[in-house]
Parts: C-alpha cells; structure tokens; sequence
C-alpha cells in the first residue's frame, strides 16, 4: 500500500465561503493588492499561514477544559514547563503569548547598536525585533539555499566559512548570538542538518558566542533528519529533537506552528542570569513568569501538542503531504523551490513571472492572481517583505522572490490541495497575462502586512 491516510478523523468542521472571479478581483483591488487585507471570510483556501491555524486535537480541547487559571504558580504551567524540559533539555522555561514576544524580550536585552546576530535565516519578526533594538540581522545561508531550483537534502544549513569569517572581522564582543531556525522558514521551510548544527556550535564554542535555536518547526526539522541524514534512520524523532536541543544554549519558539496551538510561545535556556533578566521584562509586558501572556487553557493546549507533533505518523503524513503539492507542481512546469518545505510549499516568482521586473514585485502580483483565479490566499516571501532602499530610494531585492502556500495542520485535506494545483497550473497557463505592482504606500517596518500596491498599466 503507498496511499498515505491523514492519521486522523474529522469530529468538528467549518464551512467554506465560495465566491466568484469577478467578486474576487474587486475584493483584491479594495484589498489594495495585499492578501494581508483580505477578510478571511472571501477566502476559499487559506495557505496565508500554518501559524495559529491548526486544528486542535480532541485531546488538546479537552486539556483546556483543565487549564487552571490561577495566576501564579498553576498546575497548567507545571505540566507546560515539565514537556519543554523534557522536549528540549533546556531547564528553564519562560512563556510568552507568541514567538515574537520571546523575540522582543531576549533582543531587547541581547541587542543595542553596533551589534551583529548572525543567522542561517531570520523570520521576519525575528529580524524586525533586532533591528527595533538597534542591532542587525545577518544571514549566512549555504550555496545550496540559494537556488531554488536545484534540489539539496539540507538547503536551511548555514554556511560555517561565512559565519568564521564573519566572526573574525566583527569581533566576538560584537556579536551577542547565533541563531538557527529550524526549519528555514525564509528560505523555503528547509530543514538543517545535525551535522550542520554540529558545526556551528563548534564555532560558537570557539568565539564564545551562544547558540539559540528559533525552533517554531524542531520536529518537521528532526523528521527530515531522520530520513535524509546518515545514522539517524533507527532514532525516534523525539531522540532526534533532544539531540538538535542539546547543541544549543537556548532557543525561542512559536507555540502556533509544531506545538499545533492557535497562540503561545515561550523562550527556554540554560543561563539562570540571562533567564532572570528574560523574566523582569516578561512582568512588564506579558505576564506573571507562570503564565507568561496566556491563559491556562492555552498552556495545557500546547503541552498536549508538542508530545502530538512527535508522533511519527503524523510527520509522515505532513512531510509527504507538501510534498505531494509539490510533485503535482513540479510535473506540470511550475517553477517551485526544491526540494518540498516542511509545512509550505513555495513558487519561484522570479521564474514563475520573468516578464515582471523584481521593483514590480513578481511575487506579490502572483499572490494577487491566485487569489483572483481560485480564491487561494498565499504569501510573498520577497523583496516586498525584505527589500530595503538605497539612499535613492532605489530597491535593494530580497535574495529570492517567493510565494509560500503554507499548509495549516491537520486541517484541509488532498481534493483541497488537488484544487490548489489545479488553481496554480492554470495561473502558470496564462502566467503572461500578469501585471507587475507598485507600491503607494508604505510603513517603515515590516511593510508586508499594511503596505497598499496597485497594478502598473502597460505603456
Ligand atoms: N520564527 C519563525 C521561523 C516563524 O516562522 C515565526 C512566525 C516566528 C518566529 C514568530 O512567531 O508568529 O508566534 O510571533 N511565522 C508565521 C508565518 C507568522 O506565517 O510563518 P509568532
């Protein structure tokens, strides 16, 4: 038997809204070509994020059911911070009320001008909260991460000569972390590898620099591990997963992608200073350091899924069904970044529409016609989201132009996904008919999720 069943059944649904192509097209234009401005209830499939969007376990419900709300010391937190012990070796354990929470806390004491964190890749929040504190962000991605088109089994590696000459002309006194997202959400949910992490806590260990881990994927990580990297095919991921961990001195985490939580997140480490400076800046702004910014509830819901996502069924079917997404692709022409993300799978834009120049934003223009065409909401992983200006305001483009179709958990299932390639395939048919985009307005940070863009008319 090769047909992969979904390794769950459905108790609790939620309508579709369909409408039309002409409905859509006005829709996109007052949503000023940003998907981000689109009401989720005019969207028929929505790969916007596979963040908060998961679908709960009957389990992980009725865990809420016994999340105690008490607002120091809950039973709730006890259980939350004794499976990320156990998870991840870190013994100290902080939640907040996402990833980014835990970003701004550990950036906001870490960071300052003049100072470098160097990365495989930074999300974009991640790179936001450096550069808020007056730092950079610099990312040493691998040859391999750089082209989408040729297929490697670990492209989200970080390029170790880079990071030692890195190191070695900013000076160790300079550079407060390094950090490794895992997988490589920014370069197209590629995984890393053991060996590579290795190798980068070897550097770290020699300038003195700690190592922390962005670990929003650890598991879709640890599982490609098991399959693509020698000697790890007979260890269970969860093995796999305190391997990866016991490299690092820490790590942040988004309890809205693998622990399958619609909220939560939280930092964890070894450093007891480092922890008690965490937890001051947590009292100000999320919360008592026992529940962090959430509820109760919300701590049992996400201790119950980081113990699911480690079931091995479950990353078979998830690693396969991006997969699956991607071969239809892929056998029809469509330039696709490969190989397959853990949880998205991402258009090449640049190929996709080599008609549109990069300051025309291929991948937004591309967003905008699979929304029109089949009510499909994605997201430009480009030089929409990372392009900066030069002192005359020229751009400077993002490394690649990507469109991530990031799939939810456990939540559409294949004739879904068979209507998504479908949708691409016939966009790629007409793909000449597409208009570049400008921008007419704009914030001066992450300008991806309120920026306005209209079409540009040809001459
Ligand atoms: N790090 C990575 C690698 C992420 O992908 C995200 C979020 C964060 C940090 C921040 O976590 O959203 O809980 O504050 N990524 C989402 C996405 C938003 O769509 O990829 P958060």
């Amino acid at each position: 038997m090769n047909t992969i069943i979904e390794p769950f059944r459905i108790k609790s649904v939620e309508p579709i809204y369909f409408n039309t192509e002409a409905e859509r097209a006005l829709i996109v234009e007052k949503a000023f070509y940003n998907p981000f401005l689109i009401h989720s209830t005019d969207v028929m499939i929505d790969l916007l994020t596979d963040s908060g969007t998961s679908a709960m376990s009957s389990n992980q419900w009725a865990g809420m059911m016994q999340g105690d709300e008490s607002y120091a010391g809950s039973p709730s937190f006890f259980r939350f911070e004794k499976t990320i012990q156990e998870i991840t070796g870190f013994p100290l354990v902080i939640p907040t009320h996402q990833g980014r929470a835990a970003e701004k806390i550990l950036f906001s004491i870490l960071g300052g001008k003049g100072k470098y964190f160097v990365s495989n890749t930074l999300f974009d929040t991640t790179r936001a909260n450096i550069e808020f504190s007056g730092a950079e962000g610099v990312d040493l991605i691998c040859e391999e991460g750089k082209h989408p088109s040729i297929p490697a089994p670990f492209k989200g590696n970080m390029d170790t000569t880079l990071l030692k000459k890195f190191i070695e002309e900013k000076g160790t006194a300079n550079i407060p972390l390094c950090i490794i997202t895992v997988t490589n959400n920014s370069g197209g949910g590629q995984p890393v590898s053991m060996q590579n992490i290795k190798e980068v806590r070897a550097i770290c260990t020699e300038y003195k620099i700690p190592l922390f881990i962005d670990a929003c994927r650890f598991a879709e990580n640890s599982y490609f591990i098991k399959l693509r990297e020698e000697g790890y095919a007979d260890k269970s991921v969860r093995e796999i997963a305190k391997e990866l961990f016991s490299y690092a001195d820490g790590c942040t985490m988004s309890a809205k992608k693998d622990a399958f939580a619609n909220i939560g997140g939280f930092l964890a480490m070894r450093n007891e200073d480092l922890a008690q400076h965490c937890r001051n800046l947590l009292i100000m702004t999320e919360g008592f350091p026992t529940y962090g910014g959430l509820a109760g509830r919300d701590l049992e819901a996400i201790a119950i899924g980081l113990n699911e996502v480690l079931d091995e069924h479950y990353l078979q079917y998830r690693i396969r069904s991006i997969e699956y997404l991607s071969n239809k692709l892929i056998a029809a022409g469509v330039p696709v970044m490969q190989p397959a993300g853990g949880h998205a799978v991402y258009l090449d834009a640049k190929e996709f529409l080599a008609h549109i120049p990069v300051d025309q934003y291929p991948g937004q223009a591309l967003v905008a016609a699979l929304y029109v065409h089949g009510g499909i909401r994605s997201v430009e992983i480009g030089s929409l989201m990372f392009g900066k200006y030069d002192e005359h305001k020229k751009l400077i483009p993002a490394q690649l132009e990507l469109v991530r179709l990031a799939i939810p958990r456990r939540v559409y299932t294949q004739s879904h996904i068979d209507y998504v390639a479908e949708v691409i395939i016939e966009v790629f048919n007409k793909r000449d008919e597409i208009k570049g985009l400008t921008i007419t307005e704009e914030p001066p940070m992450l300008r991806h999720f309120t920026a306005k863009l209209k079409p540009i008319e040809s001459k």
